[in-house]
């Protein structure tokens, strides 16, 4: 059975919600998964797992602060054998959209990990967000999720 962990950082709560729609879906299609609060995470978990997918928010174009202890973890691992996919809520109002969604694709790609989908930019400026957006993440995932390997 495939191993997800999820790993959130939300100070509001859209990306536990996130977090909490990716593992009701991606366990309806048969794998593991579970999901954390970030700064409760340790970086180095991710070794034991197939596929890890980070979902945060961002604060003034940088991390929030819960975030960095795992961001900077992250950055001095190699995990040459995870699969990972990244997602986040933004607000549009902010000049830069969605900050934290790059940073930690980049930290992922510096591990060695391949992407198992293309990272997903939610918009929350509404307070709300679409969660069909994550539909093509999800359909990537599957895929892995349910071909044999
Ligand atoms: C002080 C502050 C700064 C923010 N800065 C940004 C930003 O630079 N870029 C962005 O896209 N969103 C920014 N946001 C919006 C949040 O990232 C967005 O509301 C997010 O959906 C919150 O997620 P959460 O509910 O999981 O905490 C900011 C929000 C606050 C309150």
């Amino acid at each position: 059975m495939t191993k997800i962990k999820i790993v959130y950082a939300s100070l509001t709560g859209t990306n536990q919600h996130v977090a909490n729609y990716l593992k009701e879906k991606l366990s309806a299609v048969g794998a593991s998964v579970t999901a954390s609060e970030m700064s409760q995470t340790a970086a180095a978990s991710l070794a034991d797992v197939d596929i890890a997918i980070v979902t945060s928010y961002t604060n003034d174009n940088e991390l929030p602060e819960e975030a960095l202890a795992f961001y900077e973890e992250l950055q001095d691992l190699e995990l040459p054998r995870l699969r990972f996919a990244v997602c986040g809520t933004g607000d549009t109002a902010y000049p830069q959209f969605c900050t934290a969604v790059d940073l930690f694709e980049s930290a992922f790609l510096g591990t060695g990990a391949l992407p198992a989908a293309r990272s997903v930019k939610l918009d929350a400026t509404a307070g709300k967000v679409d969660l069909a957006v994550l539909d093509p993440l999800i359909a990537r995932l599957t895929i892995v999720i349910t071909t044999p390997r």
